[in-house]
């Protein structure tokens, strides 16, 4: 057994040589990675091997190149420079897979002659969603072994496919048992020796690619669908036009096109906030005062109370998954009702089929008595937003349930200290603040409360990684942070109509700017009559709730909408703003499309800003990964914080100064944006 370098080592089983890769967490393609690789495969091919494997330690293959350091591609050797030495090689190389094999380990696997992998590995071209491509070859070779369409469709929604897919589109050799890949891939080898097999590159291959030559309309309707799918974001164009290459052009012109792109997509804006927002995510389940080797509690059992609007979406996520929940009412029709809601979401779902309905629904077990939770591990309360109502509801939980269990509060706006307080287990209390609607918003808030143990959070964060949901630790606070942060700029909705500006302007300029809607179509969409009027004050919602307009729930509300939810522009809307205009003192002011971005934007910075000085969010970049889950924040703009840092605090604080003197006092700059501004500083310690 050789080291080649820190992270690579050449070994013999008989006439192969096996090249082993051990580069913790991820086996990413760092510079030390690739040194390692391309010296490896050098001094295996000048051995008298006979064959070649590589393989790798820990939890998987290699899974791309390592997009902490993106720029470190460039110097070499590059993934192309190991890629030259496995498609020249005259011996048969294989790739033994784990774990997954994404991005540029992916390609680094297709230059092999041969690729095995266990049943629970996966493979995929996830680089769409850092607003990259696959840079090393993969818009050519995939296509080669596919077709140009399925890999498309891979490549452009990112998503990894399993080991027993890939094996039947030919991306797989064979697949070998778990445990047995070392072993499998030396008898492969064997075999392949002993039958001389055949060592056919993947860049010579044209069967795949034939009958698209030539013919430029069969992918049209690609791009189209494109065009609405992925609204804004550049990867996916590239990723077409890379595969068109592939079609048309020779193997070399066309992986001379993917490089380009590559190269500029990495200098993209895009992919740098996309890759910001990677790492965000990830730093977001971080407690970083959690003592080491915190134990986190499984949750085998849960339990709901309130079978309303949340509750019911918050049961669906644990049955989903196939933990079972008991839900809690006061009364049997309540039951009844919240039961059947639950049941047809789930028959409505897309592609829903009975027997999977049926299987869910059998998780679900309803109770009028808190009594019936007493053996849940964790319970998650949904009952009114009235703190007297959740004081007794967890005062009865405490006595009911299992003294290790979690109770959790879904509440909003209520102080989590108060209703733990009533509890004899205030550290065993945390907040689990759902997003409507709970079984399809990704977010979910952790509310740390000052009571709650490192282990009752950890929990709670591991439980929402199994729900599939992306968490953000949050200290008690009005609103947490999404709710807060977002609040000042649907506040300002009231303004921008009081100077005359349109709801379909102001929406426009915010859909353009990435937003799935603007804030006008937003507030329809959950109800105006859903957010109260600020203390004192009346705003235009309220008085389109007085004259009957709900939103898209009844009435309509600042658009008219059709049977299937179409908005348009509405008379009824307009009277309703015009009379308020009248009777408020409205004016007709000349804003900019830049200014209403400008002002929506960083009216939430600022009260980022706010929540961060206050200690409510741990870190800058913990509030954009909330806004980017929580109301749709693009994310290929990075969240309000990241957007802030980009266009400079200086600029922002700014621009806030001049919006005080302008328009009123909430365009205040937040003392910590001025500090950080005065010091050159970021909000989220990103240059
Ligand atoms: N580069 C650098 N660090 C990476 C990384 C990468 N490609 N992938 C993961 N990491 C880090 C994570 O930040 C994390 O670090 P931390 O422990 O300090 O927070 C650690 O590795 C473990 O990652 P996860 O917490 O995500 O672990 P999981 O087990 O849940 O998931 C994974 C593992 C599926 C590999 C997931 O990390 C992942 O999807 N990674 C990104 C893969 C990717 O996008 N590859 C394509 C890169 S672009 C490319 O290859 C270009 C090429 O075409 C030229
Ligand atoms: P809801 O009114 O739809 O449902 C509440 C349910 O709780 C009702 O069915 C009621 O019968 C039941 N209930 C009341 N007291 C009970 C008790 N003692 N025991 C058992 N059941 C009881 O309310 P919704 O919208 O589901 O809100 C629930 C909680 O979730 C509130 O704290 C709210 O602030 C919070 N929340 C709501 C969001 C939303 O968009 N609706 C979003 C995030 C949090």
């Amino acid at each position: 057994m050789t080291a080649i370098n820190a992270v690579t080592e050449l070994s013999r089983d008989g006439e192969i040589a096996i090249l082993t890769l051990n580069s913790p967490p991820v086996n990413a393609l760092s510079l030390t990675v690739r040194e390692g690789l391309f010296e490896g495969f050098k001094a295996a091919l000048a051995s008298d091997a006979r064959a070649i494997l590589l393989i790798c330690e820990g939890a998987t293959f290699i899974a791309g190149a390592d997009i902490s350091n993106l720029a470190d591609m460039l110097k070499d050797p590059s993934v192309e420079d190991i890629q030259k030495l496995m498609d020249g090689a005259d011996r048969p190389v294989l790739a033994a897979i784990h774990g997954t094999a994404l991005g540029g380990g992916f390609e680094i696997a297709l230059c092999a002659h041969f690729r095995i992998a266990v049943p629970s590995a996966r493979l995929g071209f996830p680089e769409v969603n850092l607003g990259l491509l696959p840079g090393a070859g993969g818009t050519q070779r995939l296509p080669r072994v596919v077709g140009p369409e399925k890999a498309l469709e891979m490549m452009t929604s990112g998503k990894p496919i399993r080991a027993a897919e890939a094996l039947e589109l030919g991306l797989l050799d064979e697949l070998v048992p778990e445990g047995a890949l070392r072993e499998g891939a030396i008898a492969f080898l064997r075999q392949a020796l002993a039958d001389g097999r055949r060592l056919v590159r993947i860049r010579d291959r044209d069967d795949k690619l034939e009958a698209f030559r030539g013919k430029a309309d069969l992918l049209e309707p690609l791009r189209q669908q494109f065009a609405a799918r992925f609204r804004g974001q550049a990867a996916p164009g590239w990723i077409l036009e890379s595969v068109e290459a592939a079609v048309e052009k020779p193997f070399d012109d066309g992986l001379a096109l993917e490089k380009q792109r590559f190269f500029q997509a990495a200098m993209s804006p895009q992919s740098a906030a996309r890759r910001y927002y990677f790492f965000a995510e990830r730093n977001a389940q971080k407690v970083p005062d959690a003592p080491e080797g915190t134990k986190r509690r499984e949750i085998r059992r849960a339990g709901v109370v309130g079978a309303g609007t949340m509750g019911g979406g918050i049961a669906m996520n644990f049955a989903n998954i196939g933990v079972p929940v008991t839900i809690v009412e006061m009364k049997q029709e309540a039951l009844d009702h919240g039961l059947a809601v639950i049941r047809g979401n789930y028959e409505r779902s897309r592609g829903a089929r009975p027997e999977e309905t049926e299987k869910r629904m059998a998780l679900l077990q309803g109770a009028l008595d808190i009594a019936a939770l007493a053996d849940c591990d964790l319970v998650i309360e949904a009952v009114f937003e009235n703190l007297e109502v959740k004081k007794e509801v967890f005062r009865r939980l405490d006595q009911a349930c299992k003294a290790d269990a979690i109770l959790a509060s879904n509440t909003s706006f209520l102080n989590l200290d108060e209703i733990a307080a009533v509890t004899g287990r205030p550290d065993r209390v945390v907040g689990l603040h759902f997003f409507s609607p709970a079984n399809v918003m990704p977010l979910l808030e952790v509310v740390r409360g000052k009571a709650t143990s490192a282990e009752t959070l950890l929990t709670a964060l591991e439980l929402g990684r199994r729900i599939r949901k992306t968490t953000v630790v949050s200290r008690v606070g009005p609103g947490f942070i999404a709710n807060r942060v977002a609040n000042p700029r649907l506040m300002e909705t009231n303004a921008f109509l009081l100077e005359g500006l349109s709801p379909a302007r102001v929406d426009q300029v915010l859909y353009d700017f990435g937003f799935p809607m603007g804030p006008f179509a937003m507030l329809d969409l959950v109800g105006l009559d859903v957010i109260p009027d600020p203390p004192g004050q009346t705003t235009i919602r309220s008085a389109m709730v007085a004259a009957g307009r709900r939103g898209q729930k009844g009435g309509g509300g600042f658009y008219d909408y059709d049977d299937k939810r179409n908005p348009s522009p509405s008379p009824a809307a307009r009277q309703v703003i015009e009379d308020y205009r009248q009777a408020h003192g409205g004016k007709t002011l000349e804003v900019t499309d830049e200014e209403i971005l400008e002002r929506s934007l960083y009216l939430e910075a600022n009260e980022g800003a706010k929540v961060l000085e206050e200690g409510i969010a741990l870190r800058g970049s913990d509030i954009d990964v909330a806004m980017i889950n929580g109301y749709g924040w693009p994310v290929d703009r990075g969240g309000p914080m990241y957007h802030a840092d980009q266009a400079s605090l200086e600029k922002v604080v700014g621009k806030l100064r001049e919006f005080e003197l302008k328009y009123g006092p909430q365009y205040k700059p937040a003392p910590l944006l001025e500090r950080l501004a005065a010091e050159g500083k970021t909000l989220t310690g990103k240059g």
